[in-house]
């Protein structure tokens, strides 16, 4: 299809008469930017170069091989147990000589130097006890393109976080399952569901492993008002969550804006749990549904048909027992969500999309199935607007190059075998 056709549409589309005119939900739903444009500069290709990209897979291996090291001498118990802080008891251990090329914090206050490595530890077996310390610590710089890896030992982190557009290259890496968690809601967060998050980051480059992040705010019962509560909010322009887990009730997981890879990662919620306008893969995660008595898995808002955004899910499973659980809601018209070789249990209602109460959105919106399996992924009671799709139209979502990921994907965190 032509660049042109695709102008000439956005053109028409300017002129359509583009009132949003939400229902009740909707404007409830609606998540207020706080003007930040972290997502829009990956897809002009400002970071598109192929040294870039191989700097990136270059950074992710020797950082794989760093925490080998690390997990090897992990299993050898008394160096381990004191890693993961089990034993108050004994002195910090020399951190530098564990951790080749670790800056203690004394050293690195006023420079910061590649391959800087961070150690949160309640405990104070490491450079800090919190995590807010350990970003805070990070000067701001936009520019720079070095890796900093904040590990973060056991324990629940009861922390509200954030890092912004000016720290790039953040991997955070759990050792011993740490939870981050805090309990703000939209309504107390000025009536802002993007303020609701635990977690939000908007610096690109950024990883995390093996990390929870949770909003435990109250399941909202039927009808409720302002009860989002997101967990995690991601606005990077390119982001990697890998073997993380994303907790919460309603509007868990903010996939605001960029191109995302979750690989598996467990992400749990109730009603438009994984929703915004992020163009993201999310390969072999679990999406478990809370007992709600209605709800939607996502609540994609791709804005109009040049909007490049949309949520491909790659071998899933849809699990959690009770409810009437849509596959997805068109919070934007265009909104576009395919789920292929994903199980599904009986928790998804057998029409499986909703127009958001617009059916105009019936004709512009983009939903499919691809050879999924389960009993929630029978295609019988399904919305005659949604597809199951046939090869040469999955292919596109099957790709990494939906989110131009064999540019910045790291290597080690590919699917071993391309699904086309
Ligand atoms: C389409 O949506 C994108 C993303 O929200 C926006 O940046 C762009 O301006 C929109 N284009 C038109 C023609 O409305
Ligand atoms: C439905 O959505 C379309 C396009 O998004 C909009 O133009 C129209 O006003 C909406 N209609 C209603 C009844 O909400
Ligand atoms: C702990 O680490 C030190 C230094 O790396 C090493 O010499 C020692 O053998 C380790 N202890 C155990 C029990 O593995
Ligand atoms: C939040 O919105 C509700 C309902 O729209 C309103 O009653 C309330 O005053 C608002 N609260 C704040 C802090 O703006
Ligand atoms: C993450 O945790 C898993 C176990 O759940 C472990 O196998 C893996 O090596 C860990 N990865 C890193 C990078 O620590």
């Amino acid at each position: 299809m032509s660049r042109s056709f695709f102008i000439i549409l956005g053109f028409l589309l300017l002129f359509e008469p583009l009132s949003v005119s939400c229902t009740r939900q909707l404007q409830e739903s609606e998540a207020q930017s706080i003007g930040e444009q972290g997502g829009k500069l990956g897809r002009e290709g400002g970071h598109g170069s192929e040294e870039f990209a191989r700097w990136v897979e270059r950074v992710g291996q020797k950082h794989r091989l760093k925490l080998e090291q690390q997990q090897a001498r992990a299993m050898q118990g008394e160096n381990g147990s004191r890693l993961f802080g089990e034993d108050p008891s004994l002195a910090p251990p020399d951190l530098s000589a564990m951790f080749p090329g670790l800056k203690q914090y004394s050293d690195w206050e006023s420079v910061v130097s590649p391959g800087t490595y961070i150690v949160v530890d309640q405990n104070g077996f490491g450079n800090f006890r919190g995590i807010w310390e350990a970003i805070d610590s990070i000067p701001n710089d936009v520019s720079r393109q070095y890796r900093i890896t904040i590990q973060v030992n056991a324990g629940t982190y009861r922390e509200k976080l954030y890092i912004g557009k000016e720290k790039p290259f953040i991997t955070m890496v759990g050792i011993g399952d740490p939870v981050i968690v805090w309990d703000d809601t939209k309504s107390i967060a000025g009536n802002r569901t993007f303020e609701s998050a635990t977690f939000g980051v908007g610096g690109d480059f950024f990883m995390a492993i093996n990390m929870t992040f949770q909003n435990s705010a109250p399941a909202p019962p039927p009808g409720a008002v302002g009860m989002q509560a997101v967990a995690l909010r991601v606005t990077s322009d390119v982001a990697v969550f890998y073997n993380c887990k994303i907790l919460g009730n309603q509007d868990s997981l903010y996939d605001h804006n960029g191109k995302h890879y979750f690989k598996d990662c467990f992400i749990q919620g109730s009603i438009d749990f994984i929703f915004g306008d992020g163009l993201s893969i999310y390969h072999k995660c679990e999406l478990n549904v809370v007992p709600t008595t209605s709800g939607a898995v996502t609540a994609q808002k791709r804005q109009n048909a040049t909007d490049d955004s949309g949520f491909s899910f790659q071998l899933c499973w849809i699990t959690g027992a009770a409810g009437q659980v849509y596959l997805g809601r068109a919070w934007g018209p265009f909104s576009r969500v395919v789920y292929s070789y994903t199980w599904m249990n009986d928790v998804i209602y057998a029409p499986g999309w909703f127009d958001w109460g617009n059916y105009t959105r019936q004709e512009t919106v983009y939903y499919g199935q691809y050879k999924c399996s389960g009993p929630g992924s029978n295609q019988a009671g399904r919305v005659t607007w949604s597809h199951e799709l046939a090869d040469w139209e999955a292919a596109p979502f099957l790709s990494l190059s939906f989110v131009d990921g064999e540019a910045w994907i790291p290597q080690y965190m590919r699917p071993v075998e391309p699904l086309v």
